[in-house]
């Protein structure tokens, strides 16, 4: 009894979504625009070029390319020098044992992740090894909500989608879930991730047995 497992990066398995928040914040500051946390949650899963879209279009601005280039380099160098010192511990709580599980159960395990900075960040966190395979915002073409990272990633492992578990902490990435009909397993707010199948704060608060609760549930 098998699934594919496939784990979101940013906010799931490790604490970065706040330092996108900061580096997005400042870049927005930079062009004269405020920026607040309900709208950062728009952006949570949403790749870098469709993220400086939205908060120019939020901002009422136009850029020029060239600036618009500028403007994710930036923020980019910002957001490398905020996790610069990411390690171990910055692991969200229980994701380590979780994965520690799956492996012990020879389950397959995949990241679908719209960062580009993914798998330097699974090095950092020395947890690189468990996934079988890695899709980031280096091998998609289309963004959360497209389901395109998800069905990739299980393509690879040789799963249908079916027969898929998301883990997600965004809306976009719940909505790209769903509509690829896998199992949609939200991690954060309830009434933020509504549609997710299910929703837990941290994986500390799943039942002892999620994982075969997960094998044995149907979408
Ligand atoms: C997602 C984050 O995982 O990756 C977004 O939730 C981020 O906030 C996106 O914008 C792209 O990441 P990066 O590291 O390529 O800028
Ligand atoms: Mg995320």
């Amino acid at each position: 009894n098998k699934k594919a497992f496939i784990f979101d990066l940013d906010g799931v398995i490790v604490d970065t979504a706040k330092f996108h928040f900061v580096a997005w914040q400042r870049l927005a500051a930079s062009l004269g625009i405020n920026f607040t946390e309900k709208e950062n949650e728009q952006l949570k899963g949403v790749s870098r070029v469709n993220s400086l879209k939205k908060i120019l279009e939020w901002g009422n601005k136009e850029i020029s390319p060239e600036v618009f280039q500028a403007k994710m380099d930036q923020k980019n160098q910002e957001y490398l020098e905020l996790i610069k010192t990411l390690d171990v511990k910055d692991i969200l709580p229980g994701v380590h044992e979780f994965l520690l599980k799956l492996k012990e159960q020879k389950q397959p395990i995949a990241l679908g992740s719209a960062s580009k900075n993914a798998r330097p960040i699974l090095e950092k966190l020395g947890i690189k090894d468990l996934f079988d395979v890695i899709v980031d915002g280096t091998n998609v073409t289309k963004a959360k909500p497209d389901p395109e990272v998800f069905l990739n990633a299980c393509d690879q492992l040789g799963y249908s989608a079916q027969d898929s578990v998301v883990f997600e902490d965004s809306v976009a990435g719940v909505q790209a879930a769903n509509t690829a009909g896998m199992i949609s397993i939200g991690l954060g707010e309830q009434n933020i991730l509504h549609e997710a199948d299910q929703v837990f704060n941290h994986f500390t608060d799943m039942p002892q047995d999620f994982i075969n609760i997960l094998l044995n549930k149907k979408k």
